[in-house]
């Protein structure tokens, strides 16, 4: 029997943006946070390197400002930047408030900062700005962040609860839209229950699970920004797929990232005899933005022939990478590579979405009552390329925002009039489910073969060819069949690929993470790609 819920907020996703939000929010609001598999099952657990932020006297928020700008190449919304950055310090004192346990400035190595905490360096920073909790700093917010969520009463954390779609009032036939709640599949009775709410709030997390190769956990698929779109949404900027230049290459090794920190700290990424390379595609070398780095080290992959590049940090002590890296150390041991003694083998691999649901500087989208959060929004931060370490502070800057905002709505916004319950009276069990294993394949390795760190005009026409029709056995899989995890994922990955390539398509220059050989050039103009699902596919140029 399926379920019917009532809560104020909707928090769909469990990840730095959901919980921050969720906490930021006012103690007498009833609020839902979901989780599409273990709380933990986002990308903020995973995360190695840290949080940006402008935290100590030496370093201004000019600095971070026109570094961030700089990485974006031309394309961030200088507002959006300003506003993120302008709020870090206090975002960052509220997570030290909320206990995370960052690596504390107490081993006499001379930093140059005046901060009570180690701060390191990454890729186009010209600072050292990222305050860190070791290596494995996303487990110690996410554990901290969870443990402040469990003690308020008012906040109701569920997990293994699939979001299937948005109710909106237009779906239901009813005047003046607005978000409703959604429909959720309860993976313990694989019924799909109904949520209503006053607000809800997209925390879902990014979409580079639609390509082969990705840094992220299972759970990036998309799903915020798929949901959002058919609820009538625009998105912005799905042509800026982030790939992280080093992720460790092993057979046995799934998703397991190296972090940029360990070129912030010194490493030098080597073609296999050992030569040093990065020197000839920019002059910041290893600490050039991410998007150059993944492209050189593609180059040299493609021209030499090889399945992996190497990154060294053995010059440096033992005992300062055992301090500073344990989790990658470790990590590479269970694999047989010393770290302290031999180069790591390194691939780049799908990481972050720059683009996502278009959002205002509270967290809005264009429907009322619904917000996004964090990876699954577009603010205008990252432009054509994200600084490292400036998403998980977008997650705490406009989750205190949306909440704030959220509060401000309280008062004006009622509960939703009955919703009617998910209607599976025409669809039955799949007898084929074989067809949805092959087509997760099929999809994932033409978005990497043909989507990737560089493109052409005919290949990103053969994925729109392939995505097409995909995209037609899948809805049609959809109206006939019963959902589960694997299918609901499916077709928003394939709504949110096929969003790529029309971005990808839109996009006669190359400009940060979108590089093509049919346009190698910067066009004068940047302008963001905004795709509006009022708009016929058949309007893009
Ligand atoms: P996530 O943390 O990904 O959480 C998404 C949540 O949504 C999960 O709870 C998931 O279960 C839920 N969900 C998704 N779909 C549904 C659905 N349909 N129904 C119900 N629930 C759903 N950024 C930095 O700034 N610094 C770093 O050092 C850093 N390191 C990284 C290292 C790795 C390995 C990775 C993968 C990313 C890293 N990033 C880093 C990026 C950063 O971690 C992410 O951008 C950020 O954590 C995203 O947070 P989020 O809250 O938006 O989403
Ligand atoms: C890393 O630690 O290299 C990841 C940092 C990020 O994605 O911002």
């Amino acid at each position: 029997m399926s379920q019917y819920y009532q809560y104020d907020v909707l928090i769909i996703g469990s990840g730095a943006a959901g919980l921050t939000t969720a906490l930021t929010l006012p103690s007498h609001l009833r609020i839902a946070v979901l989780s599409k598999g273990d709380l933990s099952s986002g990308s903020t657990y995973w995360a190695q390197g840290g949080v940006a932020g402008v935290l100590d006297d030496s370093d201004t928020v000019e600095s971070h400002v026109q570094d961030t700008l700089t990485a974006g190449a031309g394309l961030c919304d200088e507002a959006a930047v300003r506003f993120t950055v302008e709020n870090s310090r206090s975002a960052i004192d509220w997570l030290i408030e909320q206990g995370v346990p960052f690596t504390r400035n107490d081993s006499g190595e001379a930093d140059g900062t005046n901060f009570d905490y180690h701060l390191t360096r990454e890729g186009g920073h010209s600072h050292r700005r990222i305050i860190h909790a070791a290596d494995a700093t996303g487990a110690a917010i996410f554990t901290t962040l969870l443990a402040r969520a469990r003690q308020r009463s008012n906040i109701h954390l569920i997990e293994q609860q699939v979001a299937v779609d948005l109710i909106s009032a237009s779906k239901l036939g009813r005047q003046e839209n607005a978000c409703l709640g959604a429909y959720v599949l309860n993976r313990a009775t694989d019924k799909v229950d109904t949520y209503a709410a006053r607000f809800v709030v997209l925390a879902t997390g990014g979409a580079a699970k639609v390509y082969l190769y990705t840094s992220n956990p299972d759970s990036a698929c998309g799903d915020g920004i798929a949901m959002a779109w058919r609820a009538g949404c625009s998105v912005g900027n799905l042509e800026f797929n982030q790939f992280h230049p080093t992720c460790l290459y092993h057979p046995q090794a799934k998703n397991f990232l190296i972090t940029e920190a360990l070129r912030g700290e010194g490493a030098h990424l080597k073609l296999p005899n050992g030569e040093r390379f990065m020197a000839r595609f920019d002059q910041r070398e290893e600490l050039a933005p991410r998007d150059i780095v993944a492209r050189a080290i593609d180059h040299e992959m493609k021209r030499l022939g090889i399945d992996c590049v190497y990154l060294d940090i053995s010059h440096k002590s033992a005992e300062f990478i055992q301090e500073h890296f344990p989790t990658v150390y470790e990590r590479c041991l269970t694999f047989g590579i010393d770290i302290t003694k031999e180069p790591i083998p390194v691939v780049p691999a799908a990481h972050y979405t720059c683009g996502g649901v278009v959002v205002d500087q509270q967290g809005r989208t264009e429907l009322a009552n619904l917000y996004a959060i964090g990876e699954t929004s577009f603010t205008g931060l990252h432009g054509a390329n994200r600084m490292a370490s400036n998403s998980l502070l977008e997650c705490f800057v406009y989750g205190r925002a949306a909440a704030n905002d959220i509060a401000q709505q309280d008062a004006l916004v009622s509960p939703p009039e009955h919703l009617p319950h998910w209607d599976d009276s025409l669809v039955t069990d799949s007898d084929e489910d074989v067809i949805i294993a092959h087509n997760w394949e099929e999809l994932r390795r033409f978005m990497w073969d043909y989507v990737g760190i560089v493109r052409t005009n005919k290949r990103l026409l053969r994925a729109l060819h392939r995505v097409r029709l995909l995209h037609y056995e899948i809805d049609e899989f959809y109206s006939n069949y019963h959902v589960s995890r694997d299918l609901i994922e499916l077709r928003n990955l394939v709504e949110v690929a096929d969003l790529i390539i029309r971005s990808a398509m839109k996009r006669k220059e190359s400009r940060g993470l979108h590089y093509t050989l049919d346009y190698p050039q910067l066009s004068e103009h940047a302008l963001d790609t905004i795709l509006s699902p009022l708009t016929p596919a058949s309007a893009d140029d």
